[in-house]
């Protein structure tokens, strides 16, 4: 028997104001969609703000429903989007913000193990990394050079 372990590595900025402009300005992008959020149920609201190599921005924001798993989280609204929209785009980065209505949210909210996988296969499709930037609604930020980091041993199509 032996170990393996995986370490994994994130950068830390302390609030919107230390990203640099470009990601400031996607991640108020995200903050913006999120607003308009159809959260009812959970009362949770997440905006996803993707950037692609064309310059085009794709906003997503978080959709449920009375049949609960039928929703979808606004990443994943995002992402479908732009590979519906521009299927030969590359992700550049991606930025993601989620807000409680009934509480304030200061941790940073990374995406759901569901979107990670979904992202991982964008990643994988154009064989170039994915920045992610994600936040609550207000504090920290944290930053993912990849989605692997996010998702060590992934599921893609080598394995099928
Ligand atoms: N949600 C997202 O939009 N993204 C995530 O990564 C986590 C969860 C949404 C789904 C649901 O509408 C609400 O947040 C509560 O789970």
């Amino acid at each position: 028997m032996k170990n393996i372990t995986v370490s994994t590595h994130l950068s830390v900025y302390e609030n919107l104001q230390e990203l640099p402009e470009s990601v400031r300005d996607l991640m108020e992008q995200a903050i913006s969609i999120r607003k308009k959020a159809y959260a009812p149920y959970s009362k949770f609201r997440v905006g996803a703000a993707i950037l692609l190599d064309n310059g085009k921005v794709v906003l997503g924001s978080n959709q449920e429903n009375a049949a609960y798993p039928s929703g979808l989280c606004a990443e994943r609204v995002a992402i479908f989007k732009a590979g519906a929209i521009y299927p030969d785009a590359k992700i550049v980065s991606m930025a993601i913000t989620a807000a409680s209505y009934t509480n304030q949210t200061t941790a940073p909210i990374p995406p759901c193990g569901a979107c990670r996988q979904s992202i991982a296969e964008y990643e994988f499709k154009q064989d170039e990394s994915i920045e992610i930037y994600f936040m609550g609604e207000i504090g920290m930020i944290y930053k993912s050079d990849s989605l692997k980091n996010l998702l060590p041993f992934s599921f893609d199509k080598n394995f099928l």
